[in-house]
């Protein structure tokens, strides 16, 4: 009888049980060794950022990570922007104005540049500084329709109202002169008296620079080498994720991160001029509207 039993058994088990069951224990047993797999690390899942596209810190997307906009009512020149970095949000506008736009800054600025002071972090108060020494002027907010345009402008590519910006500031840079790697965001209650904390600057090229005058980010995070125009950089450019002056480029960087506390990372500075002479021209924008 045990062993006809046996024989019953072993004969038509297979039979017997429903074949679903053993795809089912197939799969069970299948999805545990899945998740073994996974946990030891073995087996990966495939992401889109395994794929190609950028992780925060790898700048070595730079040059391909592109958004182009049409010519439009702007004029018939190229328009794009691409991320310099994430931390700190640092943004290329390329031929965000036109040449027109830069000579006309220039020469409205040129009779009345003055030596640039820096503001004191104690007393709030502006000073003269080894650290900035360029020249410089402020240009009154809306002062007339070519600089309205722009402003209108920088309002649309940054989405913060051109009412909370301060006037633009037009600077010149000769060579050997600099601005040391700073913050733009205010350590004392003065400065933040009119409209808040700077939020966000935007940082106009009004001229080419045959070679230094980078702006340079000296803690960014990334790998600073492995931006494409790398081997163009000066010394002090190498020092951090540098912007070289283009004539007519906006970069927009922001001193606040998206859960509005200050950023570190947005340290910057004005490398030296080495050969030829750099014109920009700066917006500050803050938190709350900025009266003039
Ligand atoms: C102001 O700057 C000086 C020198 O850069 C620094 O030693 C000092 O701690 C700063 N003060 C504040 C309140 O940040
Ligand atoms: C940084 O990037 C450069 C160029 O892509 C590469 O040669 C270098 O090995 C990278 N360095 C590190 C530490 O990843």
């Amino acid at each position: 009888m045990a062993a006809k039993g046996r024989q019953y058994y072993g004969r038509t088990a297979p039979r017997k049980t429903p074949s679903s069951t053993l795809v089912l224990l197939v799969l069970i047993m299948l999805s545990l060794l899945i998740v073994i797999l996974l946990s030891l690390g073995i087996l990966s899942i495939p992401s889109s950022s395994a794929k190609g596209s950028p992780k925060a810190h790898d700048l070595s997307f730079i040059a391909h990570n592109s958004i182009h906009f049409g010519g439009g009512d702007e004029g018939s020149r190229d328009q794009w922007v691409e991320v310099i970095s994430w931390e700190p949000r640092a943004f290329i506008f390329h031929n965000f104005l036109s040449k027109e736009e830069c000579e006309y800054l220039i020469s409205i600025a040129e009779p009345h540049m003055e030596k640039s002071t820096v503001v004191d972090n104690e007393t709030g108060k502006s000073k003269d500084s080894r650290v900035r020494t360029s020249s410089g002027t402020f240009l009154a907010r809306g002062r007339d329709k070519i600089v309205r345009n722009i402003e209108k402008r920088i309002a649309d590519f940054t989405f913060i109202p051109t009412e909370h910006g301060e006037g633009l500031q037009v600077l010149h840079y000769e060579v050997g002169q600099k601005y040391e790697p700073h913050y733009d965001y205010f350590l004392d209650e003065f400065n933040t008296q009119n409209g808040g904390q700077r939020i966000a600057t935007v940082l106009m090229y009004l001229s080419d620079v045959e070679e230094g005058g980078e702006t340079v980010f000296p803690a960014a995070k990334g790998n600073f080498s492995s931006v494409p125009w790398w081997n163009e950089l000066s010394e002090c450019g190498k020092g951090g994720v540098s912007v070289k002056p283009k004539m007519g480029d906006a970069l927009l960087f922001w001193s606040m991160k998206p859960d509005a506390t200050l950023d570190p990372s947005s340290l910057h500075g004005g490398c030296p001029v080495i050969k030829g002479n750099k014109w920009s021209s700066t917006k500050w924008m803050h938190v709350h509207e900025y009266k003039v």
